[in-house]
């Protein structure tokens, strides 16, 4: 119904980026493209140099012995972490209340019991919890937990013996609040013991066709989850190895593409509480998590009507069911032209 629009569809449905690789990455593309062995699965010396020093800027991570590898995208990674962890029958992993479909799909592959909760209070003494998904900047609602949160949950998952991941792919895509690492010595207390972030180079650095990310924390955990991967493959190509050293090492691209996307926000901001919608959270990330009081079904239909697509809050849990997940990432002609849309009857 969107594509049957005159003007054509405006896509804000997708988190998928819209904007070129930036030069320095594609030439690091191109000049590792003799590759006819084997690439290394923990990553070549330089990428692993190159994670941790970004890692220490971004993630403040101050203390050493950090584990870190890289992986094919984050998406696979979340995908199969239960399962590279040994996560199996009768484990339970906690997932966000409303989030990315891929953690319960991961908990599904691995045969374990996903419980969707942000209080782990209410997951009660359940010994079998295993694994702690945390997301923030969290996909689709934009909220950033701070510190405290995340530390009352490394503390809560340390005395259980269960794993913390937090998936921190949108953490430099801070608007009005300032996203934390787990990996701050304000939430993991200075120990990486029990905690596992997870990154991606997607968002960041325009890279998801590219499938760029990593994983860093425990170097306990990262020991295994390299052991079982060097046998299981997943192993990073040698020329996006290359090209992730290089957008690691540059903060420039970085920068410019947070910029678009902050200008983009405000545009789309702007237009939608014009248009009487409520927007929540968003302090962060790649969306605006939206609602007219209604079935999020509805909001997509009367949106849908004037030829933009949107998410519906339900495909990321039950307790979307009222919301839309708008994405920043259309071109600027396109979010330009979403104000007049809003106003057609
Ligand atoms: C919360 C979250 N995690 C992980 C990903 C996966 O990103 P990628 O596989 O491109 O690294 C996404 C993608 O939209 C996401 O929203």
């Amino acid at each position: 119904m969107a594509a049957a629009h005159p003007d054509g569809l405006i896509n804000l449905s997708v988190g998928t980026p819209v904007d070129p690789v930036p030069q320095v990455i594609r030439q690091a593309l191109a000049d590792a493209s003799d590759a006819p062995g084997y690439p290394l699965t923990a990553g070549t010396p330089a990428l692993r140099a190159a994670i941790s020093a970004w890692v220490a800027r971004a993630c403040g991570a101050g203390v050493d012995g950090l584990g870190v590898l890289p992986s094919i995208g984050s998406k696979e990674l979340v995908a199969w972490l239960p399962t590279l962890l040994g996560i199996g029958p009768g484990d339970v992993v906690v997932v966000p209340s409303v989030s990315y479909p891929t953690y319960e799909v991961g908990v599904r592959l691995a045969g374990a019991t996903a419980v969707r909760s942000d209080s782990l209070t209410s997951v009660g003494p359940n010994s079998r919890v295993r694994l702690v998904w945390v997301n923030s900047p969290g996909n689709p609602t934009g909220k950033v937990l701070p510190a405290r949160h995340l530390r009352k949950v490394v503390d809560w998952a340390r005395e259980r013996g269960a794993v913390v991941a937090s998936d921190e792919c949108y953490l430099p895509l801070g608007w009005s609040a300032e996203p934390v690492s787990v990996l701050s010595p304000e939430v993991c207390g200075g120990s990486y013991d029990g905690v596992l972030a997870v990154h991606s180079l997607s968002k960041r650095s325009n890279l998801a066709g590219y499938r760029a990310g990593f994983v860093a924390g425990d170097p306990a955990l990262v020991a295994e989850l390299l052991a079982v991967r060097k046998h299981a493959g997943m192993i990073v190509p040698a020329p996006v190895q290359a090209a992730m050293v290089a957008a690691l090492q540059d903060e420039q691209h970085a920068e410019e593409q947070r910029e678009r996307y902050r200008a983009r926000r405000e545009t789309l901001r702007q237009a939608f509480d014009a248009a009487g919608f409520t927007i929540e959270h968003s302090e962060a990330g790649l969306y605006l998590w939206a609602t007219r009081g209604e079935d999020c079904w509805e909001t997509v239909d009367w949106l849908a009507r004037r030829g933009i697509l949107v998410a519906p809050g339900a495909f990321y849990g039950p307790a979307g069911e009222q919301h839309v997940r708008i994405a920043l990432t259309e071109s600027d002609e396109r979010v330009a032209a979403v104000a007049g849309r809003l106003a057609e009857r």
